[in-house]
């Protein structure tokens, strides 16, 4: 385990978001009553990290900041007066915290303790992408098992979770990629329909599954893919947008509105927290934290770096056609740990 604590931070954001970032060593404050020292065990990098370092999120933290959204850590040490958390719990950082950093010292008050002997990567990605696919899925149309839905960059992590929970619900999902050589990775998280985008996407679509009534349309593409999708959906149904991959805006025909009563709307994490009450905001957390330690929701890793490594790690999570996440174990490899 890595001894001098070290923390990857940002004095200012660019374009380049690798070459904003860099690994500082740092001393550890002295701990308080009522805080908890934590070893980080791992922390995913997420497109919305590279866009807070570009500038280009929608949520940025003051300057210099440490990078990193999520994660999981082992206590180490205990403040007093801290009850519940014993030294060696796995618990969920909180959001927002800086999590690309060996050590964090935290209040120990709302701390969420997490099952042992789960792999610390898996869980680590527990707090951004799997509820927004549970919600996505949830929240908008009133699906029952073997209804349809339809998203596209279906091999990214937000996409396999949907895909996961999806299929526990029964319900049937069509997923759209931009490339072939994606297909077979999204066939072994357990998708059955998969098809590349294209401009004649209604048709490969018909071709794969029939002519089904598809009720609910998910696009983190933006561009003509939000029209693809649009032309795919029934009379009347909706189309949730959550992200801007290709960087273009959501490019669509008021005919789709017009004639076709499809409903446009948007979904994001942030507000969702805001807005939940906190007996939702523990179910949805608890139904995947349950699922993540039964193994019955998981996520494909590219890659694992260390704090050193933090410029090629944001590198690799900024560039397209990966085949999974980019994780950062800032104590070194975590998957042994608990
Ligand atoms: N609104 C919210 O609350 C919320 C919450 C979580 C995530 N998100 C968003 O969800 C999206 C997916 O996140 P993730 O962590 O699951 O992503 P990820 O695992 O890092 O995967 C990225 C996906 O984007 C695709 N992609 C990359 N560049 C693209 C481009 N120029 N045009 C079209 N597709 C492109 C990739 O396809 P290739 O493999 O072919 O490159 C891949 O499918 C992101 O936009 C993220 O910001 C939103």
């Amino acid at each position: 385990m890595t001894t001098q604590p070290k923390k990857a931070q940002y004095e200012q954001r660019g374009p380049v978001p690798q070459d904003v970032i860099h690994a500082v060593d740092f001393e550890l404050p002295p701990l308080q009553a009522g805080q908890v020292r934590v070893a980080v065990l791992a922390a995913p990098i997420n497109p919305s990290d590279v866009l807070t370092l570009t500038g280009e999120y929608g949520l940025l933290p003051p300057l210099p900041a440490v990078g990193g959204n999520e994660g999981v850590g082992r206590i180490l040490e205990v403040g007093d007066g801290v009850t519940g958390l014993p030294a060696g719990t796995v618990v969920l950082l909180p959001v927002g915290c800086g999590t690309w950093t060996t050590h964090l010292t935290l209040p120990a008050k709302g701390l969420v303790p997490l099952p042992s002997g789960v792999d610390p990567v898996q869980l680590s990605m527990l707090t951004v992408n799997p509820p927004t696919a549970l919600l996505m899925l949830t929240e908008f149309v009133d699906l029952q098992p073997g209804d349809w839905v339809i998203q596209n960059a279906a091999n990214s992590a937000v996409g396999g979770y949907l895909v996961q929970l999806a299929k526990l619900r029964g319900i049937n999902t069509i997923n759209v990629v931009r490339r072939a050589s994606a297909i077979e990775a999204v066939k072994a998280s357990g998708a059955e329909h998969v098809v590349v985008d294209a401009e004649d996407l209604p048709k490969r679509v018909r071709e794969l599954v029939g002519d089904v009534p598809v009720k609910l349309a998910i696009d983190c593409v933006g561009g003509v893919s939000t029209e693809n999708l649009a032309r795919c959906l029934v009379e009347g149904g909706t189309l949730v947008n959550y992200g801007a991959m290709s960087g273009e805006r959501c490019m669509i025909s008021p005919r789709y509105f017009v004639f076709r009563d499809i409903v446009l709307r948007g979904f994001w994490l942030s507000q969702w927290f805001k807005k939940a009450a906190p007996d939702k905001r523990m179910a949805v957390f608890g139904e995947i934290a349950g699922l993540i330690a039964e193994g019955k929701l998981q996520a494909r890793i590219q890659a694992s770096y260390g704090l050193d490594d933090i410029r090629e790690a944001v590198a690799a999570a900024a560039s397209g056609a990966r085949d999974g996440k980019i994780v950062i174990e800032p104590n070194g490899p975590s998957r042994a740990a608990i």
